[in-house]
């Protein structure tokens, strides 16, 4: 059984950091985001195509030198297709139902049984479904109490919102579904596809789990990930290999070679390897890039430091990104994807 993971994408709104790689290698807890969503694959997936465009080679130089216990195809798209173009080009490794997992979703959602309900269901469609308070940046659902969904509306206005429900971002598909897409074009699988499977099969189901689920699609969330693992973990914070660590970490999590000056503080962040900090420095709900060099003294408040980037000593900043570089070309500069036709 194959798993498409939808790995292409830009990332934008997790910018300065998808600036400089695949939003799928972001670390958390110090592994990439891509590599959490593998462990939760259930036996029965032995192959996994990866759909991937933008910064392919790091995603594939990872696998080639991980092993994640399946067989991984790296099947890159000529530009990006879309959520629903991306599965299309894929069809050629697809030989029965299959997965597709947007790749920026950490969650406890269990899928083998998942494909338990949705053979119960006997269903052409199952996707995972979870509850929000906010639904205008998601994609939500109509279901009745059996689990059928009869409408699926994309990013709708909240007064358009049929539920609170929302597409958690894992599906289980018949391959008859890939009949639906059309080859080598620009498709939402959510705009486009989901609500004419729905018409045309009454058949699409809504898969509800219990736990956890977490959208790691912009900074704020992306920051909020590791704070929800370190306590689902009892860490009051994690460092990796070769740090020299002088001040005092709450709730953060630090990559490789990272040095923390005495008498700074770093709260509820994300320092990434290798990023140097001084002395007397406070950093609050921040993400700091590989390499980066923060000055003594430097305070810190919901800030995103790109890869490389320096602040002198004393710097004060907050709700902002700092990006000195130039932005790598063909970086567009709105979210594509699943928006299309906005
Ligand atoms: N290969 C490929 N090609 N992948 C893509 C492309 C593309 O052109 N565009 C987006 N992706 C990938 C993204 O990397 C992500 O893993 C997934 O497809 C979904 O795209 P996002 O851009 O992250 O969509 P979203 O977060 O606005 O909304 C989606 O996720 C929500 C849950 O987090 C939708 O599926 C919503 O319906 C859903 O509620
Ligand atoms: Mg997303």
């Amino acid at each position: 059984m194959e798993a498409i993971i939808l790995s292409g994408g830009f990332g934008t709104r997790l910018r300065p950091f998808t600036y400089t790689r695949a939003k799928s290698l972001l670390p958390i807890l110090n592994e990439p985001m891509i590599f959490h969503l593998m462990k939760t694959l259930p036996k029965a997936v032995d192959t996994v195509v990866l759909a991937v465009n933008y910064r392919r080679d790091q995603i594939e130089e990872f696998f080639c030198s991980h092993d994640c216990g399946k067989t991984v195809i790296v099947n890159e798209e000529p530009q990006p297709l879309g959520t629903g173009g991306a599965v299309k080009f894929a069809d050629q490794f697809i030989t029965g139902r299959f997965f597709v997992l947007n790749a920026d979703i950490i969650c406890s959602a269990n899928l083998a049984e998942m494909i338990r309900y949705h053979d119960k269901k006997k269903a052409v469609a199952t996707i995972s479904l979870w509850p929000v308070e906010h639904v205008s940046e998601f994609g939500v659902v109509d279901i009745t109490d059996e689990g059928k969904i009869t409408k699926f509306v994309e990013k709708p206005k909240p007064e358009d919102a049929p539920s609170n429900l929302i597409n958690a971002g894992a599906y289980l598909l018949e391959p008859q579904v890939l009949n639906y897409i059309e080859p080598g074009k620009l498709v939402s699988m959510e705009k486009e596809i989901f609500p004419q499977v729905i018409d045309n099969t009454d058949r699409f189901y809504g898969y509800q789990f219990k736990g956890h689920w977490i959208d790691v699609g912009r900074i704020s969330s992306y920051i909020h990930v590791h704070t929800f693992l370190l306590e689902q973990h009892k860490k009051p914070f994690l460092t990796g290999e070769d740090c020299t660590i002088h001040g005092t970490l709450r709730r953060s999590c630090v990559g490789q070679k990272v040095h923390i000056g005495a008498q700074s503080t770093i709260i509820s962040s994300v320092i990434f390897d290798s990023a140097r900090i001084g002395k007397h420095v406070s950093v609050d709900n921040c993400v700091l890039g590989e390499h980066c060099e923060i000055g003594d003294g430097c305070n810190l408040k919901n800030v995103a430091v790109g890869d490389n980037e320096t602040l002198p000593e004393g710097t004060i900043l907050e709700n902002t990104m700092v990006w000195h570089q130039p932005i790598p070309a063909g970086y567009p500069q709105k979210q594509i994807g699943n928006v299309i036709g906005e």
